[in-house]
């Protein structure tokens, strides 16, 4: 569902962008809104077919008048090399990089009680080091001496992520991360920012969650105060903002786009309990646990 960008036409003509999991879901979005507004994108990801034939149908987009394009790449984020690579594929096809989109990451439902270590760090290894040689390469490719902008995308783990403690993790980390490198890169020219997307409905992020998928996107609607779920494209008008100079004094933070659904409940339920901590010596908290214990059906 392709809406029109608020934003200037021509906002970002001849600047160019790398957008990481550019070619499904929120990814997709970005792109297809940085292309709108005349900057070229190269699109990134790990699976050839996809992302082909994503920039095949982002390109048939572009009017004939635009300096846009669109350009596929191949490149698996955790492996320093592919992304050193393509960081020089890009300059060497477009001679610069003005913005980075860290949005490539995926992840599992689990509780933390039964995942492999092989697991958490494969999530660890994508969403965080991932990240992480991106920012590094595209810095010392083009941005050290050039300036740019940086967005990387996380998540709603601000009360921790129950259920997906991997991810929760990686996410907070990317959040520090962010603040440390606008500090460090501040001299260079170089802001960088977070989006954090509440729950996002998206065809690519429902086929992640498999058999799974609908339960968990229609049980998040009564969590967010927006009584919906979020799209790609209210999350691409974020990044576009971010990337923009209408946000040229703003780096090191994070924006939440989640209606709000941060500072409401938690989807996780914690059945009742009495695993209280033992009272400490001399005290009975017995009449304490009884009074608050769950009322019995009367
Ligand atoms: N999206 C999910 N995992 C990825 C990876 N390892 N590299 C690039 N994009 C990804």
């Amino acid at each position: 569902m392709a809406v029109s960008s608020v934003f200037r036409p021509g906002l970002f003509n001849h600047k160019v962008a790398i957008v990481t999991g550019g070619g499904t879901g929120i990814g997709k979005a970005i792109s297809e809104e940085l292309l709108e507004l005349g900057c070229s994108v190269v699109i990134s990801s790990r699976k050839a077919d996809r992302l082909e034939a994503a920039a095949q149908e982002m390109s048939q987009k572009i009017p004939a008048s635009s300096p846009a394009s669109v350009t596929p790449l191949l490149c698996n984020i955790r492996n320093e090399d592919e992304v050193k690579e393509l960081m020089s594929s890009a300059l060497k096809r477009y001679g610069r990089i003005d913005f980075l989109v860290n949005n490539g990451g995926g992840q599992f439902s689990s509780p933390a009680e039964h995942m492999s270590s092989k697991g958490w760090k494969a999530v660890i290894d994508t969403n965080l080091t991932g990240t992480f040689h991106c920012c590094q390469q595209v810095y010392s490719a083009w941005m050290k001496l050039h300036g740019g902008v940086i967005v990387n995308i996380i998540a709603d783990m601000w009360k921790g992520f129950p259920g997906m403690a991997h991810t929760g993790a990686a996410r907070a980390a990317v959040d520090n991360l962010t603040k440390t490198l606008a500090i460090e890169w501040a001299a260079s020219g170089v802001r960088v920012n977070s989006v954090a997307p509440g729950t996002i409905f998206s065809k690519t992020a429902m086929e992640n969650y498999k058999e799974m998928g609908p339960t968990l996107f229609k049980m998040s609607v009564p969590f967010s105060p927006a009584k919906r779920l979020g799209v790609p494209e209210e999350i691409s008008s974020a990044v576009c903002f971010l990337l923009s100079p209408a946000a040229s004094y703003i780096s090191g933070d994070t924006l939440k786009v989640d209606a709000g659904q941060s500072l409401y409940h938690s989807m996780w339920e914690i059945p009742s309990h009495s695993a209280w901590p033992e009272a400490p010596e001399g005290e009975n908290l017995d009449a304490l646990k009884d009074l608050l214990k769950p009322q019995s059906k009367l």
